[in-house]
């Protein structure tokens, strides 16, 4: 196949994810209870991210032995519980920004995850890097001045990622996409592509770093230090 992504229906692309679902081994009992708590009980449960790609996330912190990660934007936590799960054997903290901080302490996972209950722009003031995985997944406007911010005061290790979520804003990023979300949501999802559109021209032009377009999920950006492919051998 040519192309990176399949021409689906909506009903098409719902179905296959279930079907993922279905055919995916070992899931973490944790996420999948969070998750299922998170749709039962939020009716914007749409801002979580889905068991898959927590599951995803997951299996990134776990080939990179990440042993400090940085989660920015945390919603119910179904992220900083997936940094928590991958890295039981390296013991990382996580630190997250804006938290449920009541569903970490129900499931005992405040051992290592740090809450910072403030806007993500003045935490990072307060947080020391170095950080082996970020991942940014907030109010799209602030993705400029986080991943910035997150550069230049150097928080990210030398051979550290940055995830960032969304970076297709639904598929607004190209133009309008419809099929893909509420048609009362249309003006919110058409802004932020634009201004998701103006943060991923923002990363390619940043000399300081790569950055790699993963166009699976809403789309994630993956950023590194420029050179650190080489650094790490
Ligand atoms: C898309 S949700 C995060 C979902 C979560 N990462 C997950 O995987 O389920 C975005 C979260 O970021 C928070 N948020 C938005 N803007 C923020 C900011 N400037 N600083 C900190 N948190 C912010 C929102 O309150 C919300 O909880």
């Amino acid at each position: 196949m040519l192309n990176s992504i399949l021409s689906l229906t909506p009903d098409q692309a719902r179905a296959l994810d279930q079907y993922a679902a279905d055919c995916t081994t070992g899931l973490s009992p944790l996420l999948a209870r969070h998750y299922q708590w998170t749709r039962d009980t939020f009716e914007d449960a749409d801002r979580a991210s889905s068991l898959l790609q927590a599951q995803w996330m997951m299996q990134r912190a776990q080939e990179r032995r990440a042993t400090r990660v940085l989660d920015v934007g945390c919603y119910t936590g179904l992220s900083a519980l997936a940094w928590y799960e991958a890295t039981k054997q390296t013991g990382a903290e996580a630190s997250t920004l804006y938290a449920a901080w009541k569903a970490f302490v129900s499931y005992g996972c405040e051992d290592r995850i740090r809450v910072v209950e403030a806007r993500a722009e003045e935490a990072l003031e307060t947080l020391a890097g170095p950080f082996d995985l970020v991942f940014v997944d907030l109010e799209f406007s602030a993705y400029r001045p986080i991943v910035g911010q997150i550069l230049d005061r150097g928080l990210l290790a030398d051979n550290g990622i940055i995830l960032v979520d969304n970076v297709f804003a639904r598929g607004f990023v190209i133009g309008e996409a419809r099929g893909n979300i509420d048609p009362a949501k249309l003006d919110h999802w058409k802004q932020s592509g634009q201004v998701v559109l103006d943060f991923n021209a923002f990363v390619a032009a940043d000399p300081r770093v790569t950055v790699t377009i993963w166009p699976f999920f809403d789309g994630i950006a993956e950023i590194k230090l420029r050179g650190s492919e080489r650094s790490s051998k």
